[in-house]
């Protein structure tokens, strides 16, 4: 419904400036404005990204819209308010820094909000509403946007701060998944904005999960020329430290030397794998047949060849009964459309 839609979107605009006027003038203030200088955010970033605060307290936004019940109601939708089973409401972001969440069209759509401290929920995010999808959306991605028509290279990263961070050094290309992998749509939306997409993710178990999690969701997604790496960050950094720590420079020779995705995947099976290059061969094939393009899945199986030692993918598909039709044509005539042919292991 359009003209509902566009009563949320409204509404969402005005809870984005209203969290920002808070951020100026609120009584509390100065405990925020400790918490953004404990975490160096500068007030260019914090401009740039909107960034506000959310009172203390149980209808600091509600009490704004106190005679209007039909934006009562929205406010709930918008999943800005919340109503307890008596029917009585607040607001669901009290006494935290808020992050706007913006989409393609630069409309506030939703929001982060960090916890000034230790508390938890450390992050509490909208929830999905009408018009906030969040397997569809990116932190940043309007802002990069902003910055450049045409990236050549995207950033993406776990959190807001990581973004915010990142931007402040120079590094202004990073969008963040909004929860803990990134999705196919994401993958899609970055592959559509630029051709190469670099996941960074935080230097912990958590992240190097994400990224094998992000390495099997984006594989049948690739067409030539789209490239998907991946930088390792050291145990217990994230972009946000890691930026502040090294600098622009230093962070960017990271990305530049980031694993492409098959030196990730062959790495990662290799070590789980060991001398068992059967089994080894075996997961790789599975992996591989999830690329929907055939030039791409042989060029991953001419890969995995030349790991395992052998000649070609010619000599592979033998060796393991692989039944791939072998390719007749030079690659230049196929087309880069067409599905892979699947492959299968006979035994
Ligand atoms: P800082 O601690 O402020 O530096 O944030 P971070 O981005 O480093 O947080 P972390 O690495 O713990 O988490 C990455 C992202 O996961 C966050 O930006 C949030 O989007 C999300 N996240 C983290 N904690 C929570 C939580 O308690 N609840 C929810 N819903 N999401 C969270
Ligand atoms: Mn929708
Ligand atoms: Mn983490
Ligand atoms: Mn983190
Ligand atoms: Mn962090």
């Amino acid at each position: 419904d359009h003209a509902a839609s566009r009563d949320l979107y409204q509404l969402m605009e005005e809870a984005s400036h209203y969290y920002q006027q808070q951020l100026r003038q609120h009584p509390d203030k100065t405990k925020v404005e400790k918490y953004l200088a404990y975490r160096d955010l500068s007030s260019q970033v914090i401009e740039q990204f909107g960034i506000g605060y959310a009172p203390d307290g149980w209808d600091g936004l509600l009490s704004r819209y106190r005679q209007n019940t039909e934006a009562q109601t929205k406010l709930l939708t918008a999943g800005m308010v919340i109503a307890n089973d008596n029917g009585k409401q607040y607001d669901r972001f009290r006494d935290r820094l808020m992050f706007p969440i913006r989409d393609r069209r630069g409309r506030v759509i939703g929001f982060g909000g960090r916890v000034l401290g230790d508390g938890t929920p450390k992050y509490l995010n909208s929830p999905e509403t009408p018009i906030f999808h969040k397997g569809n959306e990116l932190y940043g991605l309007y802002e990069l946007k902003q910055k450049y028509r045409d990236p050549q290279r995207v950033l993406v990263v776990e959190g807001y701060m990581d973004v915010v961070a990142l931007a402040q050094f120079g590094v202004d290309y990073a969008v963040a998944s909004l929860g803990t992998s990134t999705t196919a749509e994401q993958f899609q939306l970055m592959l559509r904005s630029a051709k190469q997409v670099v996941c960074c993710y935080d230097g912990d178990n958590a992240g190097k999960d994400a990224a094998w999690r992000a390495l099997e969701t984006a594989l049948p997604l690739l067409k030539p020329g789209d490239l998907v790496k991946f930088v390792f960050l050291p145990q217990g950094e994230d972009p946000d430290s890691m930026v502040r720590q090294i600098g622009k420079e230093a962070f960017e020779e990271l990305i530049d030397k980031a694993d492409d995705l098959p030196s990730f995947l062959f790495a990662t099976l290799t070590e789980k794998f060991g001398g068992d290059k059967s089994s080894l061969a075996k997961q790789a094939i599975a992996l591989i047949e999830k690329i929907q393009d055939a030039v791409l899945q042989n060029l991953l199986l001419e890969n995995l060849s030349h790991k395992l030692g052998m000649n070609s993918a010619e000599d592979l598909k033998k060796k393991l009964g692989v039944n791939v039709k072998p390719q007749t044509q030079p690659l230049a005539q196929q087309g880069i459309k067409g599905r892979g042919t699947p492959l299968r292991l006979a035994i």
